[in-house]
């Protein structure tokens, strides 16, 4: 793979060397950099600890040790194609920093529009301040933490069936200094929360269908696929949790999920239910939201 780079030494060698390998090798990029030049941007930039712009190091010379380390990290890259976040073990959503292993899924949901976003979920809620707040899947927690930014007032309660992802979560919260606002909670889906009630919802369920999942790129294959696989037709969460939210909701509650493309298939599962699907930055409508009262009974 390395052949014929002997004569390079410098970060622009590196750079160019490493955008023209991620093309010609045709890898995944959907977890988080758009393309190539993007990706072996930020593997140099994270390899060389370099936060700024680049553009001014791009003659500088590397050390022997720098273009080992810089080699080992493009070979696991194209070799074994883990995503880049895995290699560095830190993803961004939102202009955030998050800490992600294997056991996550690495952080991209349309929700950051929605949470972040003017008036996004204040849309639904009007000029009511949720006080307790549900994040239902949560992974590696980036969206409660997003959340409790976005409503400094609430109590984000966040919740995941996998141990190991919400070790992760622990870790981000504390990162994050939101220990005492964003607490945690394991098990399936309500279970976790059995009996209590919630102003707002936000569930970014595994919603892909299975037959889907076993033809993933080897890139997504990395993720865990219990974050990904929603059952044969993607919607096995996502119909529990239409079913179950109007008992795990206040009056003026108000629950959204993300599910991707399943637009038609939740509304021809739920015929009547007057989901709205806010247009996202892309022109799609993977995220539904509907309030507590129009939720089946
Ligand atoms: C699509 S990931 C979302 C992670 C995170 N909220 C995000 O947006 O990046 C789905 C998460 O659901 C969790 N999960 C899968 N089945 C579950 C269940 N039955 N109950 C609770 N969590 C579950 C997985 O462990 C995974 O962390």
């Amino acid at each position: 793979m390395f052949k014929g780079t002997e004569p390079f030494d410098t970060l622009g060698d590196w750079l160019r060397f490493a955008v023209s390998l991620f093309n010609r090798e045709g890898l995944e990029f959907a977890q988080g950099t758009p393309h190539a030049g993007d990706e072996a941007l930020a593997l140099l930039k994270w390899a060389l600890h370099l936060d700024e712009d680049l553009q001014p190091f791009m003659a500088s010379r590397l050390t022997a040790s720098e273009i080992a380390e810089v080699k080992a990290l493009i070979a696991r890259r194209v070799v074994e194609h883990v995503p880049l976040a895995y290699l560095t073990g830190e993803a961004w959503l939102g202009g955030q920093r998050f800490a992600v292993n294997e056991q996550v899924l690495i952080p991209r949901s349309y929700f950051v529009e929605l949470i972040q976003g003017e008036p996004g979920l204040g849309a639904w809620l009007g000029l009511r301040k949720p006080k307790r707040i549900l994040e239902l899947c949560t992974g590696s927690g980036c969206l409660a933490i997003l959340l409790s930014q976005r409503f400094p007032e609430a109590l984000v309660s966040a919740t995941d069936l996998s141990h190991d992802a919400l070790d992760v979560a622990q870790h981000n919260i504390e990162e994050h200094h939101l220990a005492g606002r964003v607490e945690l909670r394991q098990g399936d889906l309500f279970g976790a929360v059995e009996g209590e009630r919630f102003d707002l919802i936000v569930a970014n369920p595994p919603y892909e269908p299975s037959a889907l999942c076993d033809d993933l790129s080897p890139e997504l294959k990395h993720e865990p696929r219990l974050a990904l696989d929603g059952g044969a037709d993607g919607m096995d969460l996502v119909r529990r949790i239409v079913r179950e939210a109007r008992a795990h909701l206040t009056p003026q509650g108000v629950l959204t999920i993300e599910l991707g493309g399943l637009r038609n298939v939740m509304t021809a599962e739920f015929p009547g239910v007057p989901f709205e699907w806010p247009v996202l930055a892309d022109g799609s409508t993977a995220v539904c939201v509907i309030r507590a009262k129009d939720l089946p009974r």
